[in-house]
């Protein structure tokens, strides 16, 4: 991803249903960045509508729990187009969610778009594979992963933060 100096950092982690990935993305950057001291905003959304207004999968948020982050206040919504100006960059957590998020991209939207794992040095162009169908093995694997790419990500920005 390019960076171009973005004024007002705010990031937005997109994945499929906006229940598993993307809440994990959302509550490992925020408190990434709490440990920083910085206060940007972060959110999560899906491409899909399925479910819009649940809150995240009980196995993604024991996944963090375990991690040492609540993720259990968060409800699921569906990317819109002000997203693509509200938020500095719009990060897909796999392939099919970048084409899913392009599909929702107005002509004029302002917003940085590129993958999660573009930020983590050797795992450039990769997805975070999908843990839904899944069990526990596969929500603590996308967590580690997750985790590892925001911290990443926290720390390539975090001089655009104020
Ligand atoms: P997510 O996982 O995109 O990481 O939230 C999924 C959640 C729901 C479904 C697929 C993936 N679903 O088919 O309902």
């Amino acid at each position: 991803m390019n960076l171009n100096a973005p004024s007002q950092l705010a990031v937005l982690f997109v994945c499929l249903g906006n229940i598993c990935r993307s809440p994990m993305a959302e509550g490992a950057l925020r408190a990434a960045m709490e440990r920083l001291g910085v206060d940007i905003m972060i959110d999560s959304a899906g491409t899909a509508a399925y479910h819009v207004g649940s809150p995240p999968d009980p196995r993604a948020i024991a996944a963090a729990k375990i991690g040492g982050v609540n993720i259990a206040g968060q409800f699921a919504r569906q990317i819109e187009a002000a997203d693509f100006h509200r938020f500095t960059h719009v990060v897909a957590l796999d392939k099919a969610n970048l084409e899913g998020i392009r599909s929702h991209q107005p002509r004029n939207g302002t917003a940085q778009i590129g993958l999660l794992l573009d930020w983590l040095p050797g795992y450039e162009g990769q997805g975070v594979a999908d843990p839904y169908y899944g069990g526990e093995a596969e929500f603590a694997a996308a967590w580690s992963l997750i985790t590892r790419a925001t911290q990443a990500l926290c720390r390539q920005l975090y001089p655009f933060a104020r």
